[in-house]
């Protein structure tokens, strides 16, 4: 039996043998792309080569793709786990023709691949082809019918609609008609008895789609309408982890070995057995194996579990998987982390970055789990409120009010609640559930709403060009524009034939500057990139939009910004120095105010450390080394051991940037400065944590430390004046320290004497009332603190008392109320109830404290006496 690693080198050395060229897998955290999170397909890293943005580098290429089918359009979620052959995270075998071959070859091959070099019967195999459509006006796909009939009988070439025939990317982008190859498992008993073709495309478990073969012909705009594409291309892909079983001779993608080794760990980490069946315990088995894929690879990617974006939708896979285990397999520590080695030693020869980064992976895992399990802990206590309390009122439903606070805040989806609920024989408000969660949906589709019109082409005949490494300022004009509202605002978007702006990518932010259009000045509020488009975001569109244009840079923000990114490059290989090799940047930002870099590294830097990283950048600077840059190939580049960051896209020809060969040596896009020396200095100025094992460093360099370090020097300068130049500085603030601490002490022990005092004539003031002993009076004291102990020795000198004090300190109130223990017991008084609610309003502030003593503060010092006073009406009452 052949295993996945073997099937997956086939297919890759067949269509090698076709004249593809391999590459890797892109990452499966996309960047530069508004309409996908992550990768979703195969083709999503050529989509300019299928849009004609970007001349493809081979015209046939080759490639295992990491997806992930958990957002927007593909999403295939809640089916993982519950049936046997959806995954989060699969791998795509690909071949792609841009603009080469076409029907005829793909169809061709993909019949070769299958039935010849893989061996799977001909007569298992069943393909669909598209239709047609009448409203789109697509007729249905004769070239690809009559290209199947050389190969498989007429009656196993199904018809398909438009659903399941014709392939889109997204809302909008490439697409076109497919056709499909499915293939039939069952056993020979059960295929005599019922013609596979009746199950083709009817979620039968083992009659199932294999390959995909789209033939990309046009682009879906955003008005709903298809423009036909200047080429005509093929995507294929082929779900991995299918064809394995297909091969296998397995019933299901988890039984092969791409799962075995995972589902084997979880068994004897849980002391349970995976049983093959529809249990509860088996689907947590299965969900396990194929959630902690697509968890591993996207940190190793570069995305860290969070509460936004793709990270949220980390967070949640990762949430799922703990759900099932903690619920079904009864685990209640952290387990997913331990099966990172299992993981990382079976992909390391395809996907070697996480067997690179284990430890850094390992760590964040467990951390989100170790979070996960606290708030599942929390949610199960809310749990118990909510039993006892339905228990206690009779009520046998759980409110969806509940249930959704339990969904949203403690990550319980509606199945655990329900299934908690009903072991206590309660039943959840579903509809209200529903409702509540409709609601959130409506509310957060409302505030991150963007709508985008297509583009407005003025001219497509030249692709558009970056030159602003050398230049910042330059005659070009419109390419394309188009409008964006976003929250209710409308702004626009423009692309230039040349330009000079810097797109934000490299944790480098996008230019600023201005579009000057026959005199009209247009400012460019920021620029970033779509793809390979680089789009300038500007406030208005000029009145002659066909005009030519002045494009140009606002200099300093740029310079600033530069010379922020070539001090990140200094950091990151002081920290490499200083700290070890295992440090890897996970992120960075770089713009005019400052710098900041987070990097994989398990502990808090040491002053020492500290130090040491700054020292070594600051010498590097001084050194003043040239900053060399030089675009070459990708291998040579890593050869000449450049850091290239995990998750980050590169295409052969990669750009270099060197600060001594020795020293600094990294793949980067972004703008530098010319010379180390013009940093002129750096200065460290925070280091905190971002995530498990991730710390971040922010630092200043060049002008903005300078205008840092004068700061500085300015205030010191003003406390030097303010304490009449002494010799020592540091000795004089001591000296002032210490004589200010004696002072408050000398006064403390003045205050206390005259306390006592202040107390004798309290005690002259009492009066009756009932069996209270009352004091309520406005003293003179120089602090709140005199207050409480006023009451304290009060209480140590009569029965059954209750003060209220009251100072009004520099036009500020104070009250403090002291009530005598006895009093607290047998007339439920409560200080602290009193001053929430009879003295805050009163003075506008607040307080609390015990039922004994309780203090407060306020703004309203006017109404120290009716404080008094309605205390004393309430104890009469
Ligand atoms: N893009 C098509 C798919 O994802 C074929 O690769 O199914």
């Amino acid at each position: 039996m052949m295993t996945s690693a073997e099937i997956r080198q086939q297919f890759l050395d067949f269509f090698a043998s076709k004249g593809h060229v391999i590459v890797p897998s892109a990452p499966i955290v996309v960047k530069n792309d508004p309409t996908l999170l992550f990768t979703n397909a195969g083709m999503n890293q050529f989509k300019d080569y299928f849009l004609g943005n970007k001349q493809a580098p081979n015209p046939r290429i080759a490639d295992t793709q990491k997806c992930l089918r958990v957002s927007g359009k593909h999403n295939d979620l809640e089916e993982v786990g519950v049936d046997t052959y959806h995954h989060t995270m699969f791998e795509m075998l690909g071949n792609w023709s841009f603009g080469d071959y076409f029907k005829q070859e793909a169809i061709g091959w993909s019949w070769e691949l299958l039935t010849k070099v893989f061996g799977i019967p001909e007569d298992r195999l069943y393909v669909t082809v598209f239709e047609g459509d009448l409203k789109e006006h697509i007729p249905k796909d004769e070239e690809a019918f009559s290209e199947w009939k050389k190969w498989i009988a007429e009656d196993r070439i199904l018809m398909g609609n438009k659903k399941d025939n014709f392939w889109e990317m997204g809302d909008t982008g490439p697409c076109g008609p497919c056709t499909e190859i499915h293939v039939d498992c069952r056993p020979d008993g059960e295929r005599a008895a019922k013609d596979g073709k009746t199950l083709v495309n009817n979620d039968h478990p083992q009659v199932i789609e294999i390959w995909n073969n789209v033939f990309i012909q046009f682009s879906r705009m955003k008005d709903g309408s298809l423009q036909p594409l200047p080429a005509k291309h093929v995507d294929t892909g082929m779900g991995l982890e299918r064809l394995v079983r297909v091969l296998q001779g397995k019933s299901s993608n988890y039984d092969t070995d791409v799962f075995s080794g995972t589902i084997e760990a979880t068994e004897s980490i849980t002391g349970k057995e995976y049983g093959y069946s529809d249990s509860r315990a088996d689907i947590a088995f299965r969900v396990i194996a194929d959630h902690i894929r697509a968890i591993a690879f996207t940190i190793a990617d570069g995305q860290l579990p969070s509460n936004t974006g793709a990270g949220y939708v980390i967070r949640r896979i990762l949430r799922r998987a703990v759900r099932y285990y903690y619920s079904y397999l009864g685990y209640k520590q952290p387990l997913l982390f331990q099966l990172m080695p299992v993981l990382a030693g079976q992909f390391e020869k395809v996907f070697p970055e996480l067997h690179q980064q284990l430890d850094f992976v390992t760590k964040v895992v467990k951390e989100e789990e170790d979070a996960f399990l606290r708030t599942l802990d929390k949610g199960l206590r809310k749990m118990d409120d909510i039993i006892s309390a339905a228990g206690k009122s009779t009520n046998s439903t759980v409110n969806g009010s509940a249930a959704f606070e339990l969904y949203d805040t403690y990550g319980f989806p509606l199945d655990l609640t329900r299934l908690i609920a009903r072991e206590n024989n309660l039943e959840v408000d579903e509809a209200a559930f529903e409702n509540e969660m409709q609601q959130q949906k409506d509310r957060s589709r409302a505030a991150t709403a963007v709508d985008t019109e297509d583009w407005i082409v003025l001219d497509s005949s030249s692709l558009m060009e970056f030159v602003g490494y050398d230049t910042l300022e330059i005659d070009t004009k419109v390419m394309k524009y188009r409008k964006v509202k976003a929250k209710g605002k409308e702004s626009f978007q423009l692309v230039l034939a040349a330009t000079p702006f810097y797109a934000e990518s490299g944790g480098q932010v996008g230019d600023t500057g201005t579009l000057s259009f026959d005199g009209e000045e247009v400012k460019v509020l920021d620029t970033k990139k779509e793809n390979d488009l680089i789009i300038h975001f500007v406030e208005k569109l000029p009145k002659n939009i066909t005009a030519s244009v002045l494009a140009r840079v606002n200099r300093e923000r740029r310079e600033k910004t530069e010379a922020h990114h070539s001090a990140t490059h200094l950091l990151h290989a002081a920290l490499r120095t200083v700290l070890g090799p295992h440090v890897a940047q996970k992120g960075s930002l770089v713009n005019d105010e400052q710098l900041r870099f987070d990097f994989s590294h398990f502990a808090k830097l040491t002053d020492y450390e500290i130090n040491s990283i700054e020292n070594l950048v600051n010498q590097k600077i001084r050194e003043n080394i040239a900053v060399y840059i030089e675009e070459m190939p990708k291998e040579t580049a890593i050869e000449k051991g450049a850091m290239a960051l995990f998750g980050e896209k590169y295409s052969d020809i990669v750009r270099v940037v060197m600060m001594d060969k020795s020293y600094s040596i990294e793949l980067c896009g972004g703008t530098h400065v010319a010379a180390t020396g013009e940093l002129g200095y750096f200065k460290l100025k925070h280091e905190s944590a971002v995530a498990a094992g991730v710390r971040r460093i922010e630092a200043i360099s060049g002008a903005a430390a300078a205008e840092w370090l004068k700061d500085q020097l300015d205030q010191l300068q003003e406390i030097k004046e303010l304490l009449r130049h002494p010799k020592e500085l540091p000795r004089s603030i001591e000296n002032m320290l210490a004589e200010n601490a004696q002072l408050r002490k000398k006064l403390e022990q003045l205050e206390n004497r005259a306390l006592v005092g202040v107390r004798n004539e309290l005690l002259q003031k009492k009066i009756i009332i009932g069996d209270i002993n009352f004091i309520g009076e406005l003293v003179d004291v120089g602090s709140a603190d005199a207050l409480k102990k006023l009451c304290y020795d009060l209480k140590n000198n009569l029965e059954n008392y209750i003060a209220v004090l009251c100072a009004n300190i520099g036009g500020k109130p104070f009250v403090a109320i002291g009530i005598a223990d006895e009093l607290v017991t047998s007339r439920l008084l409560d200080a602290g109830k009193l001053i929430r609610e009879i003295v805050a309003p009163l003075i506008k502030g607040g307080g609390g404290g015990q039922k004994n003593l309780a203090t407060a503060g306020g703004q309203e010092a006017g109404n120290l006496q009716k404080v008094i006073e309605n205390i004393k009406v309430r104890l009469e009452a």
